[in-house]
């Protein structure tokens, strides 16, 4: 696919109204992107878990209007919110030649979270993700004399993640689950830059509903955004040699996913993690998204594995908070450790259990 292949040329425009709800999850990389091109295109290839109950709940309600132009409004938790609009206007800027019926309606964008807003958990994935396929269902209400191939899911939730990459590089790989691959790579064939693809390859039963308990170490504002650290990554000194590397980890990590060799899948995975860290570290200007308490769980989880038999480990966004992944059969075990000695390293001690998760889904009116 091309970008070309996702214009959509004809639409039907007599449809005066009508409305949308999609419920779109959060993702979690174990090889992460960081770094990219021009039009959100990644410096490497990246892999996610896709989340189950971390979710943003989306819906579009489109209005014929006469007068040319982008009109919308964007209702949070009830309350209209101006602060979201300079990024969906930019979104709509790069997505108008995909979808040129943006211009001819008035979209009013409701949109919620389920896990508490000021949880410091991204939500530009599964909220990019959802406008994106909110859009994509007004599409197909829209068209007109669509090819078998435009008609079909797969091309769905192709665009879909193709869009949702225009918003936020991360939210293409929230369409669908359990596990999203996003960026050209030699490991996986079908792989591209423009979307993420459902990992096709064998996944043993050890990650069947791999868990993800988030510990919201800092809920605050974040100093420096994803954004402006993807753009730090121009003229680093280790870009290429981290590039290269996700490329690696992610043919390593191919491997790791059909044996089952959750040892390996630690080294990685804490590894990418710490990668990623170390990218901030050494940028210029350089900066520390970690808190003295995303310190103190790391050395924790490690003492724990090293005392127990434990295949528990950590990972971490560009951020303070740290998401604790575990097989399902260590639930008990490492709920009651997190309870008793990392909660405290918590803000008001709070987490968020989750685990991997199916994709999005469409909410019927
Ligand atoms: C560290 O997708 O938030 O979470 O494309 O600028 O919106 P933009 O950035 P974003 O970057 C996420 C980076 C990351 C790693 C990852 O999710 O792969």
């Amino acid at each position: 696919m091309t970008e070309q292949d996702f214009i959509l040329k004809t639409y039907n425009s007599n449809i005066e109204n009508g409305s949308v709800k999609w419920a779109s999850p959060s993702n979690i990389a174990l090889v992460k992107y960081w770094g990219k091109k021009k039009h959100q295109i990644p410096e490497n290839p990246s892999i996610s878990f896709t989340l189950s109950d971390c979710k943003t709940i989306t819906e579009i309600t489109y209005t014929k209007k006469q007068e040319k132009g982008f009109s919308f409004d964007i209702y949070f938790e009830g309350e209209k919110h101006e602060a979201f609009k300079p990024k969906i206007q930019t979104f709509f800027e790069r997505i108008e030649i995909y979808m040129p019926f943006l211009k001819d309606y008035h979209f009013k964008i409701e949109t919620s979270n389920t896990f508490p807003h000021s949880s410091g958990i991204a939500s530009s994935a599964s909220g990019m993700s959802a406008i994106a396929l909110c859009l994509m269902s007004i599409e197909n209400k829209l068209s007109v004399n669509k090819s078998d191939s435009e008609a079909s899911q797969d091309y769905f939730n192709q665009k879909a993640s193709f869009l949702a990459r225009l918003g936020s590089g991360s939210a293409c790989r929230s369409i669908e689950g359990e596990l999203v691959v996003w960026g050209k790579n030699e490991s996986m064939v079908d792989s591209s830059d423009l979307y993420g693809v459902k990992f096709e390859g064998d996944v043993h039963a050890n990650f069947n509903n791999y868990q993800d308990t988030i510990l919201l170490v800092d809920k605050g504002e974040k100093q420096v955004s994803s954004t402006v650290g993807h753009q730090l990554m121009y003229g680093h000194p280790f870009a290429q040699e981290r590039f290269g590397q996700a490329h690696v980890n992610l043919a390593k990590l191919k491997a790791i996913l059909a044996s089952g060799d959750l040892n390996e899948f630690i080294k990685i995975v804490e590894s990418e993690a710490l990668t990623l860290h170390a990218m901030m570290m050494t940028s210029m200007p350089y900066f520390i998204l970690m808190k003295p308490n995303t310190l103190e769980i790391i050395n924790k989880i490690w003492a724990f594995r090293e005392k127990t038999d434990s295949k528990v480990c950590f990972t971490l966004d560009a951020g303070a908070n740290v998401h604790v992944l575990y097989p399902e059969n260590e639930k008990e075990t490492v709920l009651e450790f997190i309870k008793k000695d990392l909660t405290k390293y918590c803000q008001n001690e709070h987490f968020i259990c989750d685990q991997i998760g199916q994709g999005a889904n469409q909410i019927q009116l």
